[in-house]
C-alpha cells in the first residue's frame, strides 16, 4: 500500500523531492508557484522572476519558471549567473485541441505490439513495480516525481506503465496538473516523462501511451492543454510530440540549478 513518504530513483532524485514536497506543503497556496512532483516552480515570470527562482533552487537544488519568453531569457540567464547559479533550458511545448485530435487519431491509426498490455499505476500498485518503473525512467535520464504522485493520490493526474508478457515495465508517460487553480493556466497540464526501453523503441509504445495519456487527461479530467519541456537536440522527444500536436512556441523553461545542492547540473533530460 502507498505510503506518504514512499520515493524511488537514484539518491539524488529522492533527496531532491523530499526538499521540493517539503516547500511545496509551505507554499502551495501562493498563486506564483506550482509544482507536480520534481521542482516547486515560477508558474509564469513575475516581477522579480531572478530573485524568486534564485530563492527556490537555493532551497530546492534547481527551479524552473515555465512560459517564460524565449527573448528575455538572456538577461534573466545573466541575472542567475552573476548569483553563483548554473542555468539550463528546455523548449516550452504546447498542444491544445490539435493534440486530442492528433492523439485520437493516432489511437485510431496504430495498435501497440501484441505483446504489450497498458497499466495505470494507482494505491494498490505494489512498491516492486512502482520501483522498476521508476528505474526506466532513471535509466533513460528522466526524473520521477514521489510515488504518491505516481499513483494518482496526492494530485490529479496519472502514471501509464506499457508492460510486456513478463510483467516488466517497457515504457512509461505521465500527466498531471500543476498549474494554480485560478490562473490563466489552470487547465494547462504537464505531460510528458516518456521513457521507453532501448531495445523497444521505434515499435510507436511511446506515441501510443502518451495519446492514451492526452486522451484520457482531456476526457476525463477537463485538461485542455498539454505542456513539456524538451531539449533542442532531443530528436525523438520532438518527433513524438510534433505527431501529437504537442509543438514548440515563444516560451522557454527557463531553470536555474545550484549544482553543489542539486549534485548535478540539469534537473531531468
Ligand atoms: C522519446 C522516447 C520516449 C520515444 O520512444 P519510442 O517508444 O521509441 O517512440 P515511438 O516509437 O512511439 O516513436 C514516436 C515518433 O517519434 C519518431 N522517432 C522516434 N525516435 C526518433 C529519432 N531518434 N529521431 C527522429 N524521430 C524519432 C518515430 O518515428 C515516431 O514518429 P512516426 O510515428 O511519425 O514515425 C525514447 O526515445 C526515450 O525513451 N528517450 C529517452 C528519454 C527521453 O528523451 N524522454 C523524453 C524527455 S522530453
Amino acid at each position: 500500500m502507498a505510503g506518504e513518504d514512499e520515493y524511488y530513483g537514484n539518491a539524488q532524485s529522492i533527496a531532491a523531492m523530499k526538499r521540493s514536497a517539503a516547500l511545496w506543503s509551505l507554499v502551495r497556496d501562493d498563486p506564483r508557484f506550482t509544482y507536480y512532483g520534481r521542482m516547486v516552480g515560477v508558474s509564469q515570470p513575475v516581477e522579480d522572476t531572478a530573485d524568486v527562482m534564485s530563492a527556490l533552487a537555493r532551497v530546492q537544488g534547481a527551479a524552473p519558471c515555465y512560459f517564460f519568453p524565449k527573448t528575455q531569457i538572456q538577461s534573466l540567464y545573466e541575472a542567475l549567473e552573476s548569483r553563483g547559479l548554473s542555468t539550463d533550458r528546455h523548449e516550452h511545448f504546447l498542444g491544445g485541441e490539435e493534440a486530442y485530435a492528433a492523439s485520437r487519431k493516432a489511437l485510431s491509426d496504430h495498435s501497440l505490439p501484441v505483446d504489450i498490455a497498458v497499466r495505470t499505476l494507482d494505491a494498490d500498485t505494489p512498491g516492486d513495480f512502482i520501483a522498476d518503473t521508476v528505474a526506466l525512467m532513471d535509466s533513460c535520464e528522466v526524473m520521477p516525481v514521489p510515488a504518491a504522485m505516481l499513483r494518482g493520490l496526492k494530485c490529479n493526474g496519472a502514471c501509464l506503465v506499457a508492460i510486456n508478457k513478463a510483467g516488466q515495465p517497457v515504457a512509461t508517460a505521465s500527466s498531471y496538473f500543476m498549474h494554480p487553480p485560478g490562473g490563466p493556466h489552470a487547465k494547462t497540464v504537464f505531460w510528458g516523462m516518456l521513457a521507453t526501453r532501448p531495445d523497444r523503441r521505434g515499435e510507436k509504445i511511446a506515441l501510443l501511451l502518451g495519446a492514451q495519456m492526452i486522451v484520457h487527461m482531456w476526457e476525463e479530467k477537463g485538461a485542455r492543454a498539454f505542456m513539456t519541456g524538451v531539449r533542442s537536440d532531443n530528436a525523438s522527444s520532438t518527433a513524438l510530440c510534433n505527431r501529437l500536436g504537442v509543438h514548440d512556441t515563444a516560451y522557454a523553461y527557463a531553470t536555474c540549478v545550484d549544482v553543489e545542492t542539486l549534485g548535478r547540473k540539469s534537473i531531468t533530460k
